[in-house]
């Protein structure tokens, strides 16, 4: 189960306060279920062992067919398969995977058309709606390569992903014949990391889908208390001026978790000119960047470490004997240890120059840890959007670009 520290938090916002916060939060998380959209909820449990079964035989036609996976989607649509695939290494059933169709860059395009030339592959591409111009032009340029390489097998190497209602691509995969999975209408994009969206690139790779299910209804089941209370806290801070989250790790291999983290609350919570503006760093490295900012810069800003406890590998720091640096101390320790060492020292140096600092700890690194943390923050964010009085599901805001740019390409 996710565990939550908010004693960070003791010297900026009194511990009664937040206590008050999380009994009114209770409101907010009765109005997330009185919302349309909401289905992702009873997601992780919804899910039956047959449809865990259609998945990891995808899943393992992807792995034996192919070098390489392309993963094609938006915003929600690729965030949320990306964060498993760099956080877990799987057992590397497809051994590269590649990602599009979240970008129009030719260049990006270029070079990914080029990699696959030495390379068998297959495509998963999502979009609930079938609407969206990334996907919509990257899918383009996949079905040439595929139609180029596999003829009138290319069937067998297409896996789409799409919204339950009537679509363009739904009833192209449906002619075709190809393998075809269904996003729930009740499942909004950045709350799909649930559906095959996240699963079946994940089932590729060679994750263990049923345990991360697993980890996430057990979340669904008795983790809940835990992120009422995280979206209480944030929302305190930001009521206190408090307006900027950072979500700071010290696993590189979490970066993209963050990014995920970043879409679901920016696009849930940045509306009718409310929200918490989200940010991401990774440590150490971003201490030699943001690290200035954050003990420094401007003070409307609040931290929250995520930390993996029980890490799955580590490695010993040999002693050097061939120069002195100064650094001979560092002979003999794990490199675990000193990420921890120097986690406890940037949440102390950074409560001390004014950052409230909350700590989210997830029990391993591994499929059940992940699905328990994604469940956390999806049901987090939902929360702490309706304590601010924003609907989490909807995203408005993003249409204004889309209709001005579809304008200009017709
Ligand atoms: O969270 C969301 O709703 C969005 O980020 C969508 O996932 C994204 O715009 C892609 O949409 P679609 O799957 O319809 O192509």
């Amino acid at each position: 189960m996710i565990k939550l520290d908010l004693t960070g938090l003791n010297n900026f916002v009194a511990e009664s306060e937040i206590e008050a916060a999380i009994a009114a939060a209770q409101s907010a998380r009765a109005r997330v279920l009185e919302l349309p959209m909401h289905g992702w909820v009873s997601l992780p449990s919804d899910i039956t062992a047959a449809d865990i079964a259609k998945l990891n035989a995808a899943g393992a036609r992807i792995a034996e067919q192919s070098d390489a996976l392309v993963v094609l989607g938006a915003g929600g649509s690729s965030l949320g398969a990306r964060a498993l695939l760099d956080a877990l290494p799987g057992r590397g059933d497809v051994k590269e995977v590649f990602y599009a169709g979240d970008n129009l860059s030719g260049v990006h395009m270029a070079r990914l058309s080029n990699a696959l030339q030495s390379r068998e592959f297959s495509v998963v591409v999502t979009s609930k709606s079938g609407t969206t111009t990334e996907p919509a032009a990257a899918l383009r340029v996949m079905l040439k390569l595929l139609r180029a390489r596999y003829g009138e097998a290319l069937k067998e190497h297409l896996f789409v992903v799409a919204g339950e209602h009537k679509s363009a691509l739904r009833d192209y995969a449906e002619n075709l014949g190809c393998e075809l999975f269904g996003i729930p209408e009740e499942v909004g994009g950045r709350y799909s990391v649930f559906t095959a969206s996240g699963l079946l690139p994940a089932a590729a790779r060679g994750l263990d889908i049923a345990a991360l299910l697993r980890g996430a209804s057990a979340e669904a089941g008795d983790g809940l208390e835990a992120a009422v209370a995280y979206a209480a806290a944030r929302q305190k801070l930001n009521a206190g001026g408090f307006t900027t989250e950072i979500l700071a790790s010290f696993e590189p291999d979490a970066r993209n978790l963050g990014e995920w983290w970043k879409q679901l609350f920016g696009e849930s919570e940045g509306k009718q000119q409310r929200g918490i503006f989200p940010a991401t760093v990774s440590f150490s490295g971003d201490l030699h960047s943001m690290g200035q900012y954050i003990q420094d810069g401007r003070r409307n800003l609040f931290e929250t470490i995520v930390s993996f406890t029980g890490l799955p590998t580590d490695v010993e720091i040999p002693p050097n004997r061939e120069f002195d640096d100064g650094f001979a101390f560092l002979g003999g320790w794990w490199l675990n240890d000193v990420n921890d060492v120097a986690r406890q020292s940037v949440r102390a140096a950074h409560i001390d120059g004014g950052v409230p600092v909350a700590e989210i700890i997830a029990p391993g690194l591994n499929e059940a840890s992940l699905g328990a943390l994604l469940y956390f923050f999806e049901y987090a964010c939902a929360v702490s959007a309706c304590i601010d009085g924003v609907n989490p599901f909807d995203q408005p805001g993003v249409e204004a670009y889309k209709t001005i740019m579809r304008a200009k390409l017709k």
